[in-house]
């Protein structure tokens, strides 16, 4: 059975993974994270467009029949080139779940969290543009919030003092809703929470992303059968993350 091939710049794509086999326990997959080369938010275009395309050729190495992009800055990045690349096999990019947040009450105040080149890339801005005129969008871009995560740190002192001083501004706004705009960041939405003082919304692109993936291999007729149960393998290019990987499959953490 031909694995789904998913790709992010360390373990944060876990929580995409994690929809995946929700919506499709049958399938197989391949979850390659680079954590040695993480974060890649605050890397040159190019840089991060070149470590994209060899991933995910090494993934298109183990037969794929498709390949997710569970990282929205190398979405923004180089999806489009991916997919000239390989036009016979689905690329499934992710990119911050704008339009629920945006949709989910009239008038809302929405803050978009994500790295810094997600916010800064053309795909989010024209995404923005379509939607500035329906919502109070504020946008952070939180470079560091990603290292916590690749160590595993979800309620650490320095955690909280890092979101303290990245939300400080946003503690007297009224936010309505949170668009988690990196996969990383859902694996600490109850710290984010904490450090903005509020109940809010949370909003991310990972179901969706399940949703669409399960969509395009129903359409080329390649689901994997009902009564088969599929497996997970981790790949990272940081081998010491591999127990970290399994922690947050088979955690509770969003
Ligand atoms: N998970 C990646 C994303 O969704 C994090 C990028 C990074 O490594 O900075 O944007």
């Amino acid at each position: 059975m031909r694995p789904i091939g998913v790709f992010d710049s360390g373990v944060g794509g876990i929580s995409v993974l994690r929809e995946l086999v929700r919506l499709m326990p049958n399938e197989n997959y391949i979850f390659y994270g680079d954590s040695m080369r993480a974060p890649y938010g605050s890397k040159t275009l190019e840089e991060v467009r070149q470590l994209t395309e060899e991933h995910v050729e090494e993934l298109m190495g183990h037969h794929v029949k498709a390949v997710v992009i569970a990282c929205n800055t190398a979405t923004s990045a180089d999806v489009s080139i991916l997919r000239s690349r390989y036009p016979d096999i689905p690329i499934i990019g992710i990119e911050p779940a704008l339009k629920p947040a945006v949709l989910c009450q009239e008038n809302a105040h929405v803050l978009v969290l994500a790295t810094p080149m997600t916010i800064r890339e053309k795909k989010f801005q024209t995404l923005m543009a379509q939607y500035e005129s329906q919502a109070q969008i504020w946008t952070r871009p939180c470079p560091d919030l990603v290292r916590f995560v690749e160590r595993g740190e979800f309620s650490s002192r320095e955690l909280y003092d890092y979101l303290n001083s990245v939300l400080a501004d946003y503690r007297d706004k009224p936010v309505d809703a949170v668009v988690l705009g990196c996969t990383h960041f859902p694996f600490v939405k109850e710290a984010i929470r904490q450090a903005l003082g509020k109940d809010v919304r949370f909003f991310d692109g990972g179901e969706g992303v399940a949703r669409e993936t399960r969509r395009r291999l129903q359409e080329m007729g390649e689901l994997a059968p009902e009564d088969v149960t599929g497996q997970v393998q981790f790949i990272n290019s940081d081998p010491d993350k591999l127990p970290l990987c399994q922690m947050l499959m088979e955690s509770g953490k969003n």
